[in-house]
């Protein structure tokens, strides 16, 4: 099969396409590299640079490949961002996604897989999390994504597409060869490995007052390679028709001042603790149920405990101290 992968030089999607590509498919990469990295793409990856907005770039992809589907994972990510300034996310995760799969009904491919966010959920009345949870975004990043899942429920019963939209909560970890590298970085486990790596060994720790066990914020991390893998599950499981949604994690809750005890011990480094007031848009508690997937796309999540996930992390960033950066 040949598979565009939109977003395929951002953080996730430069380990799906490395397992795509392990898995003997045929890639093409489209992104306009806004927050990815040409090293990020495997080298057997065919990459174009260019932006889903742009309708002469997407002719260009679709008349040029014989694409049989799509895992789209361009979008704009950054939560604290989408509160402030709300008008790209709607361009570019609504917007641009439209455009996207407009263009996929002209040149006839109705396969497609997506990226979607736990951050569709908001603050659920309780945990687990699953897909039957009641939506209710706190920022304009999850109402994009929760918009674009909508417009694709319309698009698989008007035009038959195949929709698969996959829920990610927390994305963590890394293969040998690619891992997280935002500018800025906001997510608490590279933040946290960096400073013990290279930075002022402190840990922000936003938000104390929160309904958890130790008043910290309680996340689901999921390995990207098993994340990755569930990509490849479902363009492989036989009869998968109409539209799909799954939650993406492990299924174990770790409160922040958990993750960072964890950092300590795997690092051997002291992070100096800093309390600081909760950030805008924060649920106080995401843990997924993640049985659908597990179900239904005999799915095998292989990294279950946070330690694998973070020793993974860990070691890219000591082998890569600078990121994609030179
Ligand atoms: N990282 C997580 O924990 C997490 C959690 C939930 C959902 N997601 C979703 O997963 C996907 C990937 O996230 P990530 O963490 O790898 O983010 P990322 O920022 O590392 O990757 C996004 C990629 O999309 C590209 N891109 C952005 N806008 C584009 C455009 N208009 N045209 C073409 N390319 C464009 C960027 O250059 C980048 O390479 C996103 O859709 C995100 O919303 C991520």
């Amino acid at each position: 099969m040949s598979i565009l992968v939109t977003g395929g030089a951002g953080y996730i999607g430069s380990v799906v396409v490395e397992r795509l590509i392990n898995s003997g498919q045929r890639v093409v990469v489209l992104d306009n590299l806004s927050t990815g990295y040409r090293q990020a793409i495997h080298s057997e990856a065919e990459f174009l640079l260019g932006d889903i907005r742009d309708l002469s770039c997407l002719e260009h992809v679709f008349s040029h490949f014989k694409i049989d589907g799509v895992i789209h994972m361009a979008a704009k990510a950054l939560i604290p961002e989408s509160i402030t300034d709300p008008a790209p996310f709607y361009d570019i995760n609504l917007m641009g996604g439209i455009k996207l799969v407009d263009t996929m009904v002209n040149y006839g491919v109705k396969r497609i897989i997506v990226s979607s966010t736990a951050a569709v959920y908001g603050q659920p009345d309780s945990i687990p999390i699953d897909e039957s949870t009641t939506t209710n975004p706190m920022n304009s990043y999850g109402e994009t994504k929760l918009s674009f899942e909508r417009t694709l429920y319309w698009y698989s019963r008007a035009y038959g597409f195949e929709v698969t939209i996959f829920r990610y909560f927390s994305a963590a970890g890394a293969s040998i060869n690619y891992g997280e590298a935002h500018i800025p970085e906001t997510h608490l486990i590279p933040r946290l490995l960096l400073s013990a790596l290279k930075g002022t060994s402190e840990a922000e720790i936003y938000g104390t007052d929160y309904d958890t066990q130790d008043g910290t914020c309680l996340r689901d991390f999921v390995h990207v390679i098993d994340l990755a893998d569930a990509h490849i599950r479902a363009l492989e499981v036989p009869n998968i028709s109409g539209f799909r949604v799954y939650n993406m994690g492990s299924g174990t809750g770790y409160s922040v001042l958990d993750v960072v005890d964890k950092v300590e011990r795997i690092t051997g480094k002291k992070l100096q603790r800093k309390f600081l007031p909760r950030r805008n848009g924060d649920p106080a508690r995401l843990l997924a149920s993640s049985a659908k997937a597990i179900h239904e796309l005999e799915w095998k999540p292989t990294y279950q405990s946070l330690d694998d996930i973070l020793v993974s992390a860990w070691n890219w960033h000591c082998r890569f101290p600078n990121g994609y950066q030179k």
